[in-house]
């Protein structure tokens, strides 16, 4: 496709038999556009982590909820995750049965546990408060319990979930406590579970944070540990978001042996035939998705080139929220202007905030009015982080089937869909 800077997308075959000029026109921007054989690869990556019987991928749904992107990763025999009655209703909506659906929350009103309880969920409680009101509510049921292992990971401190720095999980010392409450409401204790911190590139801390999981999982006493069903590690796996820099990415072969030998090795030694599962997000979705928008004014101020988009942080909140990096790529009718050298570059949008930035101090070829830019890796935490903000409507979303055609997987909001619950 004669375009700026497309090389990448160019490469994968990312708009199928459409380009992302005439995306941009059919569906307006910012628009969300996601790649099915992507993430199936991607889904296909992490189930082959492990050959050990037992071993599955619980894809955590707070990265990307689209019940079209969910039956895909169904269909790739993948369980998830909900954290929220409306994690759930979409988890069902794309045709989860209730056991291929955890509920892994934190600080529970009554009213959801019990949501959660009645539709036959398993939950996951993460602390010796919420293990109670489960056992007020499920007196003789099934539970699991959420572990903080000590050990955190992740590219922002607000991203890192353990460790002594973060409100999630029952500290290991707390065991005797935790025991006390179960009995005290006839619960099982049917799994654990713990999640570290989100993106790590090498799996060091990972495995780490495993195996002191494990070593948790072999002092329960003997017959917890026979109805011990789950041992859930946790997501966090990486993506490199550097793309047009090479950034290496992480190693799943070396991390996938790894795994697959402290798993092996504690099952054989201690005779547990329960499930072992990984609950990754980012590492399913971010790269399947591409956020398009166009750029609608250009200027300087001082010595700064400013190029004005409709990508606001309404659309994808990562760069301002936690300073995060998205590659960006230029796609215009005509291609390149070959005399013109590639300048810094900052790309905003248009919010009424000056930390509405979403690529800062970029060398890039020169962004001019009209261009379309992709924002790559935005399929994780991108539509599901977007608000309306300054009353903007969310954007739409589509699908480029392997087929190579797109498909409407939600369509844009619209003003009546702002104003539907006013009263
Ligand atoms: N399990 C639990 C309990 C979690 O809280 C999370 C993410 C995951 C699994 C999946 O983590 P992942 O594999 O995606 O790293 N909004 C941030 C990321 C926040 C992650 C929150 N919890 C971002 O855009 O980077």
């Amino acid at each position: 496709m004669p375009s700026v800077r497309s090389s990448y997308t160019d490469s994968l075959r990312f708009y199928g038999r459409h380009t992302p000029l005439e995306l941009a026109e059919t569906w307006g921007t910012p628009l969300y556009v996601y790649n099915e054989d992507i993430l199936r690869e991607r889904c296909r990556d992490l189930m082959q982590l492990s050959s050990h019987t037992g071993y599955g991928v619980n894809y955590s749904v707070k990265a990307n909820a689209n019940p079209a992107l969910l039956k895909i990763v169904r269909e790739e025999g993948l369980v998830v995750d909900a954290m929220s009655p409306g994690e759930l209703h979409l988890d069902a909506m794309a045709g989860f049965p209730p056991e291929k659906i955890l509920y892994i929350s934190n600080n529970n009103s009554a009213e959801e546990l019990r949501n959660a309880i009645d539709r036959a969920l398993l939950v996951s409680v993460d602390s010796l408060s919420q293990l109670a009101a489960f056992g007020r509510l499920n007196a003789g049921g099934r539970v699991m319990v959420r572990f903080n292992p000590g050990i955190g990971a992740g590219h922002h401190a607000k991203v890192i979930t353990a460790g002594k720095e973060t409100k999630f999980g029952v500290t290991p010392d707390r065991l005797d406590e935790v025991f006390a409450l179960l009995d005290a409401y006839r619960l099982t204790l049917a799994g654990i579970n713990q999640h570290i911190g989100s993106l790590f590139m090498t799996p060091g801390g990972y495995l780490d944070a495993a195996a002191v999981l494990l070593d948790l999982a072999g002092r329960l006493p003997d017959d917890a540990l026979k109805k011990l069903e789950i041992i859930d590690f946790g997501g966090g796996f990486g993506i490199p978001y550097h793309k047009y820099d090479g950034e290496a990415r992480l190693d799943l072969a070396d991390l996938g042996a790894r795994l697959h030998a402290l798993i092996a090795g504690w099952s054989a030694k201690t005779g547990y035939a329960g499930r072992f599962l990984i609950e990754p997000g980012r590492y399913v979705a971010a790269e399947c998705g591409i956020l398009l928008g166009r750029v609608h004014a250009v200027k300087n101020n001082g010595d700064k080139r400013y190029v004005g988009t409709d990508l606001g942080f309404n659309t994808l909140v990562r760069p301002a929220m936690y300073d995060s990096f998205h590659d960006v790529e230029i796609y215009r009718a005509g291609g390149v202007n070959a005399e013109q050298k590639p300048m810094r570059q900052t790309v905003v949008g248009n919010i009424c905030e000056s930390g509405d930035i979403l690529a800062k101090d970029r060398l890039l070829p020169v962004m001019r009015e009209g261009d379309v830019l992709g924002v790559l890796d935005a399929g994780a935490y991108g539509f599901v982080m977007a608000s309306n903000y300054n009353q903007r409507c969310l954007p739409a979303e589509v699908l480029i089937r392997a087929d190579g055609a797109a498909q409407l997987i939600r369509r844009r909001e619209t003003l009546d869909d702002l104003t539907r619950c006013f009263p």
